[in-house]
């Protein structure tokens, strides 16, 4: 079921899934404030997170995913990282890549960065996860990128939220 059909309906709910990378924290900060949100609004709201077997330096590529939630029991779908590298954390990017068919699923796509402006890494990683996305054939409802940078940390995490809490 999708909510934007049903505006007038008070009982239109989704069972929402918030699939999150974080390493440090930030990501998982900002997908608990998400996850509140949506409740309040009355969602079904499952926060998940990915795991690399034995941790991760975060410059080496080489890992082994250890939890890869599975995103069948929901209708829509949160997707949170990091970025790295002025990319998407490569963590994510497997993760996105080993799914499969997001056919039929309204996603909506995070990420968190240390610099305080968007083209410093933000928007290439929101532009990765959309590419992988769209290409299972997911719809993409709404992006939010939080700076992480002190200056902007509130005000942007506060637009995320908001942002991603209407998307569906
Ligand atoms: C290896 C590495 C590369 C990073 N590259 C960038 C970058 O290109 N641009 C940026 O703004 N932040 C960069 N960061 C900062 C992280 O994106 C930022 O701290 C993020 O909020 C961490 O999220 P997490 O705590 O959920 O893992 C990098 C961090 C690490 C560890």
């Amino acid at each position: 079921m999708k909510c934007r059909d049903r505006v007038s309906d008070r009982r239109c709910r989704l069972n929402i899934g918030i699939i999150v990378y974080s390493q440090s924290g930030h990501t998982l900060e900002v997908c608990e404030q998400l996850k509140e949100r949506l409740i309040r609004e009355s969602h079904s709201v499952t926060l998940e997170q990915i795991t690399v077997v034995g941790g991760r330096t975060p410059t080496t590529k080489e890992f082994e995913l250890g939890d890869k939630p599975g995103i069948e029991p929901y209708d829509a779908i949160i997707f949170g990282s990091a970025v790295e590298a002025f990319s998407l954390s490569a963590v994510l990017a497997r993760y996105l890549n080993g799914l499969g068919s997001l056919q039929g699923k309204q996603v909506a796509c995070l990420v968190t960065q240390q610099f305080p402006y968007s083209w410093m890494g933000g928007n290439r990683a929101i532009r990765q996860m959309k590419k992988i996305c769209q290409s299972e054939g997911a719809m993409i409802r709404a992006t939010g990128i939080v700076n992480w940078a002190k200056s902007r940390r509130e005000k942007t995490m506060a637009a995320a939220v908001a942002h991603l809490s209407k998307a569906f």
